[in-house]
């Protein structure tokens, strides 16, 4: 009797004392686990004489019905502490100003360029680079520019000093060159985009000797003109969000596509202020066409089995439209007020479905 009775205490005030339900799981064990004192007591009932077998049952039984009690109490009442000191820690102070806008601005070239990419990412583009100094093969000869085509003239390109063997390397006038670079690496189907930094010897509100341009290339088996129609009319669309927006292929001529086509969009110049849109006016944007089989065969293409599009945009000139930046030299003054004024806050990445620009 004594036994139980201490065994009651002491598994009573373990309980008490437990501050967790892992002591308390801790303190059920120890009193009606396999080797618990209840259970070892109830085991050892076996040895007694039958009247007090009976008794000590019976004392056992009540026993073990009030430990199993004072646990269940014990485990309401941690569960109800450990939730609310999970509370408290977890308290927010709803009252508590907003964390600080971020300062930083994205650059209306980056943002423009963002942009860009997320339209023809959405199309399945992918985005290719190449190096801004470049050799004459990849800037001009295969792209079927001729030794005495003006684009090549020193006033309008960057020629760095002669090698030994009398060729110049040159800053790459235009992206066009990672056409090259990409279908002399990679086999059809291509579809790919090259935003990066051009280079020319000019200098105006509408000429910076370092600009930025977008290539597209598109090459495929079955890959025509109305694909490069679609696609562009969907990009000048999307890009200047204007559903109706009038697009124009206007025939035109480079080197390095037949046929070729400028690209016009729709605008008004109304009260001289320039909006994009329905309005009678057109406005150049980009220069595009189907790749001339010269470049093809340049590249180790077979223009009898493959075909397919490219374009060419000025990066400055669509975000000046697009954003309504008067001049073009204030791109790349780092004047901090500018960037406020036009810059883009850093969180807003853009995209088609969570929109390009606020
Ligand atoms: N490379 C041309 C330029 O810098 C732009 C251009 C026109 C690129 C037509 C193209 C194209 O890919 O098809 O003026």
């Amino acid at each position: 009797m004594n036994d139980f009775e201490t065994i009651r205490r002491d598994t009573l005030a373990a309980i008490a004392a437990a501050s967790s339900r892992e002591a308390l799981e801790q303190v059920r064990i120890a009193a009606l686990g396999r080797k618990g004192a209840i259970t070892t007591a109830m085991k050892g009932l076996g040895a007694l004489d039958p009247e007090a077998r009976k008794a000590a049952g019976a004392t056992l039984n009540r026993l073990k019905d009030e430990v199993a009690a004072s646990l269940e109490a014990a485990a309401a009442r941690l569960g109800e502490a450990q939730l609310a000191a999970r509370l408290a820690s977890e308290r927010v102070d709803v009252t508590l100003p907003v964390a600080p806008e971020p300062q930083g601005r994205i650059h209306p070239i980056s943002q423009t360029i963002d942009e860009v990419v997320a339209i023809f990412g959405e199309m399945g583009f992918t985005v290719a680079e190449g190096p801004h100094i470049e050799d004459d093969f990849h800037n001009f000869t295969a792209l079927n520019i001729p030794p005495e085509h003006p684009a090549r003239q020193e006033l309008d390109t960057f020629y760095l000093p002669e090698k030994a063997d009398g060729s110049r390397l040159v800053l790459r006038t235009h992206t066009s060159p990672v056409q090259i670079r990409t279908m002399l690496a990679q086999k059809p189907p291509i579809r790919i985009i090259v935003p990066g930094r051009t280079f020319r010897s000019d200098h105006d509100a509408t000429h910076s000797p370092m600009f930025h341009q977008v290539e597209g290339l598109v090459i495929d088996r079955s890959t025509h003109m109305g694909h490069l129609k679609g696609c562009l009319v969907e990009f000048c669309r999307a890009f200047f969000d204007v559903a109706d927006l009038p697009v124009r292929f206007r025939p035109s001529y480079f080197p390095f596509t037949e046929p070729s086509a400028e690209v016009d969009i729709g605008c008004s110049r109304a009260g001289g202020e320039l909006r994009i849109g329905a309005g009678g006016d057109w406005l150049e944007i980009l220069g595009s066409g189907m790749v001339h089989p010269k470049v093809l065969q340049n590249c180790g293409i077979d223009p009898g089995v493959y075909q397919g599009f490219a374009f060419g945009m000025g990066i400055e000139r669509i975000a000046m439209l697009k954003y309504g930046i008067p001049d073009l030299r204030t791109f790349y003054d780092s004047d901090l007020r500018w960037l406020r004024h036009y810059g883009f806050l850093p969180l807003d990445m853009p995209s088609m479905v969570g929109g390009l620009s606020r």
